[in-house]
């Protein structure tokens, strides 16, 4: 028997399977989804979530206090298929009593591998080689063409030690790394004891580091953490990785440092905006790796999130404890 009183779920954007297909199971709701590739339009959004109990959004969808006041009282639970919250106004979602689903540790290992890659793909200067080989430039073996900069007896510093910093310095240690820094608003004794990382400040970090990898989540003081002041500490031969958020980056300081030969290279998954405008002056740039965001993209991880950001806003739509919710 269907319940008196169905709850209104929207979803944004088609999801993977594992996740429409809980929500399409859920006799208590009545699903309603903007079913395309690509974003939903602000009007749309607007229409779809009036009267609403339940959200299912992405990071690209902004949750502010716009959208909220039009949605009005019914709105209980707002689940992002996404463990970035940056594009939800927290405070604003707090102050109504909504409660917030994501997902995090499903997309920690995926996300990991995808920052090695990137940052082997950077210091090795591949898409560089693979374009010498097609261009005709590859006219023999040279001592020192195409040559980069390697992880053995490297000093790798973190920003953000968290669930992916931590995996990303597993993944690099068996590298030969010879030191790990990191660095955060506080020392993370007990995770930094598996890679004896040493705590530093952000000046330290920058300046002893051959490789930057930045993978702390983005927040009013993280925001531009990474400007002319960072880029100027660097070494001359360090490597940049962003992971986080392309707002981390002051992404005009970022193209002087490349282009001045401040820094020797960038590797980016994450820009502002998304998508990177085909005519940045970033992609200009040979010693500058960008990638669509791609970090969590495996088909069993995006369909593990979407599962996850289901039931994350079922939980909260029945009042019972939700498999990953954020502490407001
Ligand atoms: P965690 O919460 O586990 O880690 C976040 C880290 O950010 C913590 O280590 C925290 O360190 C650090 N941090 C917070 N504030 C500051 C600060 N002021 N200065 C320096 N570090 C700070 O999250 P995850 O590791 O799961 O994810 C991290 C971020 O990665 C997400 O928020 C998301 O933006 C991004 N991401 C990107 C993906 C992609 O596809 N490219 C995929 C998945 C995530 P401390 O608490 O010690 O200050
Ligand atoms: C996240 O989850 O925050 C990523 O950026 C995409 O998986």
């Amino acid at each position: 028997m269907r319940p008196a009183r169905l709850m209104k779920v929207f979803i944004t954007r088609r999801i993977p399977p594992e996740g429409i297909a809980a929500l399409s199971r859920a006799a208590d709701c009545e699903v309603e989804q903007w079913d395309s590739d690509e974003p939903i339009p602000d009007k749309e959004l607007e229409r779809g979530l009036a009267g609403a109990h339940g959200l299912l959004c992405l990071l690209s969808d902004r949750v502010d206090k716009r959208l909220l006041d039009a949605t009005g009282a019914n709105l209980k639970v707002i689940s992002t298929m996404s463990v970035g919250v940056d594009h939800l106004a927290l405070d604003e979602i707090k102050k109504r009593g909504i409660r917030v689903g994501y997902t995090p540790d499903v997309l920690t290992d995926t996300t990991a591998e995808l920052a090695v890659s990137l940052l082997l793909t950077t210091c090795r200067r591949l898409p560089e080689a693979i374009e010498e080989v097609k261009n005709g430039g590859w006219t023999s073996w040279k001592p020192l063409w195409m040559c980069g900069y390697g992880l053995t007896q490297s000093t790798v510093g973190i920003i953000g030690l968290g669930r992916i910093g931590q995996a990303i310095a597993r993944r690099l240690k068996p590298f030969g790394v010879q030191k790990f820094l990191y660095t955060g608003r506080q020392p993370r004794p007990e995770e930094a004891a598996e890679f004896q990382a040493e705590f530093v400040s952000v000046p330290q970090l920058a300046a002893q580091s051959d490789f930057i990898v930045v993978t702390c989540s983005l927040t009013p003081a993280t925001r531009g953490l990474c400007n002319k002041d960072l880029f100027q500490k660097m070494k001359k031969t360090a490597v940049f990785v962003n992971i986080s958020r392309g707002d981390v980056v002051n992404q005009d300081d970022l193209y002087q440092a490349l282009a001045s030969g401040q820094i020797a290279a960038a590797g980016l998954d994450v820009t502002t905006p998304e998508p990177l405008p085909t005519n940045h002056p970033l992609l200009t740039l040979k010693n500058c790796v960008i990638l669509p965001h791609i970090g969590s993209a495996t088909y069993r991880t995006r369909n593990t999130m979407s599962l996850l950001a289901a039931n994350n806003l079922l939980a909260g739509l029945r009042g019972e404890p939700m498999p990953s919710e954020l502490k407001l």
